[in-house]
């Protein structure tokens, strides 16, 4: 048979086509960041036209070691030729043995065992049980405007009613307290700041809970929120006013850990020992993974049969995070630390610039550009006022006129994401930075 040129064929792939199956039969997806993927490899996409786009946004901060990562690919094939499945709490095997030692290794503090599932929110949820169960209590406190997951109990701390509507009842009895942004901060506007918010969590718990406590769960940066790094002392802080209450210190670093904020966890730029350290998106660099890791005292509250998951654990993906680990030991990490030096200095430059950037903030490669009309007030007094059609037509721009693939987020959906893959070359974080001032001159 004489081979068919790819217009030729009766039902060739194109995004259009992708597309229309996705309205067809996909549930809602977010339709204002949509680039149809047909291959990537490093921090490229290519779509299934053939058009390039430079990614600065990693499928939402996950592909920490770059698309297709070679170690990572190798290693996951190789299990693949092992075994796939065998529900890995009814099956030990050595994926999950080696990577559950490995963890123990990097994670801060003496956390020593880990519970696999396979999402951030998952973990999040596994963290809040384990709390329960060893504390003996049941409220929760988060932060006003962080974000933990879409399932009910990640939900009810999800502190962001934009992702509740329709969907209440969530989980009872959680309390949430001051988020660490200082840049609309009402006591300080962010100068000065003493980090005296974190104090907002004792005031929080005498008037809003029971007094019973099972956790404090914080991002150590809030990615959701719009890349918000806290002040000096202020997880510090938290954490002893947690302990005080004999509750424990979850730590969320689903979104910061794996070597995002130029280290291998962003707990390890305080001076903190989290209880409990929830984990996924970079852990695999893609492959579904998600974990919870505590110290051996507070893990071993779970008896057997109080937590399971059939595919957490799977052999593929703990393979593949191995790998994963040892490419971001390899050197990945630290140049992530001095690309985003770099960029630090770059995006000041663009808040000197433009009035409409509000402030730029960031760690290791998680910055977030916050865009403000900086002559209104918005809706409840928020000044400047956040300026999220603006940050809609950056990204649409972006992608459109630049190929460049860089998220929006922030509780005001006005803040421009760079979580690039941590292997992005200086050029290529050249191209992203000067084709987005190239899209503020256009459209401020
Ligand atoms: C800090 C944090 N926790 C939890 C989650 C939920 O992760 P997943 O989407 O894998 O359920 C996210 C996702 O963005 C996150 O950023």
């Amino acid at each position: 048979m004489s081979e068919q040129q790819p217009s030729e064929r009766p039902n060739a792939v194109s995004n259009s086509s992708v597309l229309s199956a996705y309205d067809d039969h996909v549930m809602p997806i977010w339709k204002s960041l949509n680039v149809p993927v047909k291959r990537a490899a490093g921090c490229t996409l290519e779509d299934f036209d053939g058009n390039e786009y430079l990614d600065v946004f990693s499928g939402i901060s996950v592909v920490n070691v770059g698309h297709g990562n070679e170690a990572v690919v190798e290693a996951a094939k190789a299990q693949l030729d092992e075994f796939v499945h065998g529900c890995s709490y009814v099956h030990p095997n050595e994926p999950v043995a080696d990577l559950a030692a490995r963890i123990a290794e990097i994670t801060p503090g003496d956390l020593e065992k880990t519970f696999f599932c396979n999402s951030g929110t998952e973990a999040v949820e596994g963290a809040i049980k384990l709390a329960r169960k060893y504390t003996g209590s049941k409220e929760v406190v988060a932060l006003e405007m962080g974000f933990h997951g879409r399932t009910l109990g990640s939900l009810a701390l999800t502190g962001n009613n934009s992702y509740k509507k329709g969907m209440a009842p969530t989980l009872n009895d959680v309390a949430h307290t001051a988020p660490p942004y200082g840049y609309r901060c009402a006591r300080c506007d962010g100068d000065q700041c003493d980090a005296s918010c974190a104090d907002e969590l004792e005031r929080v718990i005498g008037s809003h809970t029971s007094g019973d406590i099972a956790a404090v769960v914080v991002e150590p940066v809030m990615g959701e929120a719009g890349i918000v790094v806290p002040p000096e002392g202020w997880l510090e802080r938290v954490q002893e006013i947690t302990h005080d209450h004999d509750a424990l210190l979850v730590v969320d670093e689903v979104q910061t850990g794996y070597g995002r904020t130029g280290e291998l966890f962003a707990s390890n730029h305080f001076d903190v020992e989290p209880d409990i350290v929830t984990q996924a998106k970079g852990i695999a660099n893609g492959l579904p993974l998600g974990a919870f890791t505590a110290s051996k005292e507070i893990a071993d509250a779970f008896e057997s049969g109080d937590h399971l998951s059939t595919f957490g654990g799977n052999p593929v993906a703990c393979a593949a995070a191995l790998a994963t680990i040892d490419e971001l030991e390899g050197g990945i990490v630290e140049h992530a630390r001095e690309q985003g030096e770099w960029l630090a200095t770059e995006l000041q430059a663009l808040e000197d610039e433009f009035d409409v950037v509000g402030q730029t903030r960031g760690l290791g490669l998680m910055w977030g550009v916050e865009l403000v009309d900086p002559e209104e007030t918005g809706p409840q007094n928020v000044s400047p006022r956040p300026d999220s059609e603006l940050a809609a037509a950056v990204s649409k721009r972006l992608r459109e006129e630049s190929n460049v693939v860089m998220g929006v987020g922030g509780y005001y959906k006005n803040v421009m994401r760079f979580q690039p893959p941590l292997t992005i070359t200086r050029s290529e974080l050249e191209r992203a930075v000067s084709e987005l001032r190239t899209a503020l001159e256009h459209l401020n």
